[in-house]
């Protein structure tokens, strides 16, 4: 007979919700909704015309739509012009895409010898594959993340079955970072834990990490020998391109080793085709190698191949002058329109409410802010103004235009906010 050439007895690796009852698709839990996702339903069914939506993370031109960047409507003429096959490439994306990948987080002049890189289903698969890595090389892995993060670095990493330790960032009373806080959490953390990080404009808060603080928080990886994994998924919303990535740039050259998990999604709009890239830099040749095809090898088991289209349409604009200007420019005016928004904002605030209060706005940077609401607040806001946010009280900036936001304004100042 037929030889059996599959190995028998793999074990399942971690307890599934699903319970078996003999009919494969009857589960008895239903899996908790992304809240920022059902929220983009709730905001779809409201008939009301006048429905403002600050939720999900998109941004919106004036006239509330998604717009194609010019310069990737360009490169994907080009590309249909010119691309002979859609067969394969590396398990790994191309070596293109990570070079210019790395170039724009790290600097045109960082040396990439010691880099291992692949691209990934968007920003949340570099996340994933970061966390999946880092269980690999620790089974007991511990995630230090930021209280609060984006929720889903909270499910994935629950999903994983991978310990969260939360350390404190916010003061909501100030709506700025509590870095002694952070740092007095950051305390308890060894070598063999992750430490997560947003590269810039972080989600949910919009309170960034300034300069010294970057330099204590090295100082505290080099002492405790833990890894840091940076997500930076809106690199040029800030305060620019380079700016955005000082920090992780500064703490790259630092350590020894930094994770760092890169999304396409916001600075090239092109939230669909799932662009992202996945980058350890490692501290020596082997460890290179190793996290070289570790990373191919984590994007066979969980997807094989990696998209392509955005990846390519990426690589193109990055390495054509004349695209790169353009896309610099496209990304420069979305970085402005939403820094006026915040300082109207901030400013309308003032004047309704005779304080300033609402001065962080301004300060925030990024996508998003957190006006420190209660959740009833928040209900509120959607009920009787139509105002949608996420539950935290997270607002997505891009969501509002010059005309709403005095809507907005005043809205947030009758629900006592
Ligand atoms: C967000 O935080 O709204 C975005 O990153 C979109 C998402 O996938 O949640």
């Amino acid at each position: 007979g037929a030889e059996i050439t599959v190995p028998k007895g793999a074990a399942v690796p971690q307890d599934t919700v699903f319970t078996w009852k003999g009919r494969m698709w009857l589960n008895d839990k239903q899996q908790p909704a992304d809240k920022i996702l059902a929220l983009v339903q709730l905001y779809k069914e409201d008939p009301r015309e006048n429905k403002i939506d600050l939720g999900v993370g998109v941004y919106k031109d004036a006239s509330g739509q998604t717009p194609i960047m010019q310069s990737i409507k360009k490169a994907e003429h080009l590309l249909w012009e010119t691309q002979e096959t859609k067969s394969y490439v590396g398990l790994a994306g191309t070596p293109e895409f990570s070079e210019a990948m790395i170039n724009l987080v790290l600097g045109k002049n960082f040396d990439q010898s010691l880099t291992a890189s692949a691209a990934t289903p968007g920003g949340t698969g570099a996340v994933r594959q970061a966390f999946e890595l880092g269980k690999m090389a620790n089974p007991n892995l511990r995630v230090f993340v930021s209280d609060p993060t984006w929720p889903n670095h909270l499910s994935i990493l629950k999903y994983l079955g991978i310990p969260v330790e939360p350390y404190r960032y916010f003061d909501t009373m100030t709506r700025s970072v509590d870095f002694p806080a952070m740092m007095a959490d950051l305390a308890d953390a060894n070598e063999g834990d992750i430490i997560l990080l947003h590269g810039c404009c972080h989600n949910p808060t919009g309170a960034n990490l300034k300069a010294p603080d970057w330099d204590a928080v090295i100082e505290l990886l080099l002492k405790s020998g833990a890894t840091p994994m940076i997500d930076i998924a809106y690199q040029g919303f800030g305060d620019g391109l380079e700016e955005d990535a000082a920090g992780v740039r500064k703490l790259v050259s630092s350590v020894p080793e930094t994770i760092i998990a890169a999304s396409c999604s916001k600075n090239f709009g092109i939230y669909r085709e799932r662009t992202g890239l996945l980058t350890v830099v490692s501290h020596n040749k082997d460890a290179r190698n190793l996290n070289q095809s570790t990373l191919a090898f984590l994007n066979r088991q969980n997807f094989s191949f990696p998209p392509d289209h955005g990846a390519r349409l990426v690589t193109m604009v990055l390495l054509d002058e004349e695209l790169k200007r353009n896309w610099m420019g496209e990304l420069e005016a979305v970085r402005q329109s939403m820094l006026s928004l915040r300082t109207q904002l901030a400013a309308e605030l003032e004047n309704l409410s005779g304080s300033n209060r609402f001065g962080f706005l301004a300060d925030h940077r990024g996508m998003f802010s957190r006006l420190g609401a209660s959740s009833e607040q928040v209900g509120a806001l959607r009920e009787k103004h139509a105002v949608y946010m996420v539950d935290d009280s997270r607002l997505n900036i891009a969501g509002l235009n010059s005309n709403t936001v005095p809507v907005l304004a005043k809205a947030i100042v009758e629900c006592g906010i």
